[in-house]
């Protein structure tokens, strides 16, 4: 078994880093919120550049280590909080900035640490959180009735067999508490119908579980929306994600909240409609990793980046970011 700290030593590939930098260097020194700081890929690129500034967070705790090192060397221009994304409003004070990236998901500094059950190839318990505050996916599996976790497994997986999943979840555990990783492997793998797909069987299940466990809908949802406060007029929101639902929610924000689908919330009347965009013109480009760069690192294969850039119309919270999105957020808390 590989030990869970020499894991930890590999680093993180830090996903289309050339297009990122692209698209904020229309100017000698940017000032840059990492809100997903992982290795430090992007917050390491941008402190090269003379005068810029960053700030990082990240919920996880073990990073912490690397970002102390970094502070070692720019004492002045870089700050991490160790915090969600979600909490951005807490965290920062009046600082604007010109960039604001998410590269959502999972590090593989965090994958590769077989301790904490990201893997479906771990032998260690099914634990899978984030940071502590989330709930073990361990205690998911357990306790979970077996229809709510059947609407996991389906809502946050597109899992096709989510039923038969959770009733043979529901019947190892009447017999023997699911502890382990690979248990819960093992039942995911026998129930599903097709033997045979270009996936590993346990993909879905496994990133439908990591989603409800660590509230990662609240937390884009809530990040994207609170972080548009902290952009400049002309800054970039910049997000890379992995995963359908992240890309809907992130698209169907820019789309419903620029300049050529300016207008008030679809929930109030008519006449008190007026101009609540909080971005530019949005076209809808999604910039995918070049075929060099999946070659080198093949999990960015499935990433897309999508951009906006803000205007300067006044920040209000975009409450239909939420209404839209009501189910997902409902299904999020049906267990904490
Ligand atoms: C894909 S990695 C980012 C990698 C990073 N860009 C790099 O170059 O190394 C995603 C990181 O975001 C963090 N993260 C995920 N959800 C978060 C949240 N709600 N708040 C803060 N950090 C979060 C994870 O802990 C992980 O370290």
């Amino acid at each position: 078994m590989i030990s869970s700290q020499t894991l930890l030593e590999n680093t993180h590939f830090p996903v289309m880093l050339n297009e990122v930098i692209d698209l904020c260097f229309s100017k000698k020194k940017v000032d840059l919120l990492d809100c997903t700081f992982g290795g430090g890929g992007y917050s390491k690129e941008f402190l090269k550049i003379p005068n810029s500034n960053v700030v990082a967070i990240d919920r996880d705790t073990k990073v912490k280590k690397v970002a102390q090192e970094i502070k070692k060397n720019h004492k002045d221009r870089f700050i991490f909080f160790n915090n969600r994304f979600s909490q951005i409003e807490k965290i920062l004070n009046k600082k604007k900035f010109d960039a604001i990236i998410f590269d959502l998901g999972l590090s593989s500094i965090q994958l590769k640490d077989y301790a904490r059950g990201f893997s479906f190839n771990s032998e260690f318990d099914l634990d899978m959180r984030m940071d502590p505050n989330s709930i073990k996916v361990e205690d998911i599996v357990n306790n979970c009735s077996e229809e709510l976790l059947k609407r996991i497994i389906r809502d946050f997986g597109d899992e096709e067999n989510a039923g038969l999943i959770s009733k043979n979840i529901a019947k190892a555990r009447k017999l023997k508490k699911i502890i382990k990783v690979k248990e819960l492997a093992d039942i995911i793998k026998s129930s599903k119908k097709y033997k045979y797909s270009k996936i590993n069987p346990c993909t879905k299940t496994f990133q439908a579980l990591r989603i409800f466990a660590n509230k990662e809908i609240f937390e884009l949802i809530h990040g994207i929306a609170s972080a548009t406060k902290f952009l400049k007029p002309g800054g970039k929101l910049i997000t890379i994600s992995f995963h359908s639902i992240e890309d809907k929610i992130v698209k169907y924000y820019f789309k419903n909240y620029s300049s050529n689908k300016a207008r008030g919330s679809r929930y109030l009347p008519e006449t008190s409609k007026k101009d609540t965009s909080l971005f530019e013109v949005y076209k809808n480009k999604i910039i995918r990793p070049s075929l060099k760069e999946i070659k080198v690192n093949p999990p960015s294969r499935s990433a897309k980046l999508r951009f906006a850039t803000r205007n300067s119309n006044n920040y209000q919270f975009p409450n239909d970011l939420i209404i839209k999105f009501k189910n997902l957020l409902n299904l999020e808390r049906a267990y904490v």
